[in-house]
């Protein structure tokens, strides 16, 4: 298996959609209920893709020619959007999305990361060094935390 990053194509709209709402129903669904994960899996359609690719800075991880994982970095320096495919869990695929997302941010003169963490996902990003997680209410009513790291 050898994974590595890219910017998002307009041809990947369609395989990142698939599967984010993959990872939704069968990761996070363990945490939250059927009805947020179907309330998220709805908005994450192909055309969702394309307008994150074209409101933030957008990234994939690839196997070949499959999407493995997905992050995004928005405008408020807050970074969303990041899956890693459940077979390719615990494999470094988090991470390197994340280093290079992080890099993009560092060269654009970011000094903090700010993210809101799914409660499956705080271990995950205590790990790569974001603190202070804050319990937090997010607009469809579901529980995350606020973490940030100082770049
Ligand atoms: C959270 C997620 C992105 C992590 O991706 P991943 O590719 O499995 O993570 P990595 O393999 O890069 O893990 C990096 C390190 O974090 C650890 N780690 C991974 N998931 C973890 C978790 N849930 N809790 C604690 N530690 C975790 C790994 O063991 C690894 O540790 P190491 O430094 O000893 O090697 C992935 O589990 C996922 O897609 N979850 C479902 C979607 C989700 O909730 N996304 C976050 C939305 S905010």
């Amino acid at each position: 298996m050898t994974v590595r990053v890219r910017r998002f194509r307009d041809g990947d709209a369609r395989k990142a959609s698939d599967m984010i709402r993959k990872t939704q129903r069968e990761v996070n669904s363990r945490y939250y209920s059927r009805s947020v994960i179907e309330r998220l899996c709805k908005t994450m359609t192909p055309g969702k893709m394309k307008e994150y690719s074209e409101e933030r800075i957008f990234y994939v991880a690839v196997d070949g020619e499959k999407i493995v994982g997905t992050v995004t970095l928005a405008e408020d320096n807050h970074i969303g959007t990041l899956f890693v495919h459940p077979r390719y869990h615990n494999m470094g695929v988090g991470r390197k999305l994340m280093e290079k997302i992080e890099e993009v941010a560092r060269k654009r003169g970011v000094k903090r990361m700010r993210l809101s963490a799914a409660v499956n996902a705080v271990g995950f990003y205590k790990r790569i060094g974001y603190k202070h997680p804050r319990k937090f209410k997010d607009k469809c009513c579901s529980t995350v935390y606020k973490m940030s790291k100082k770049l």
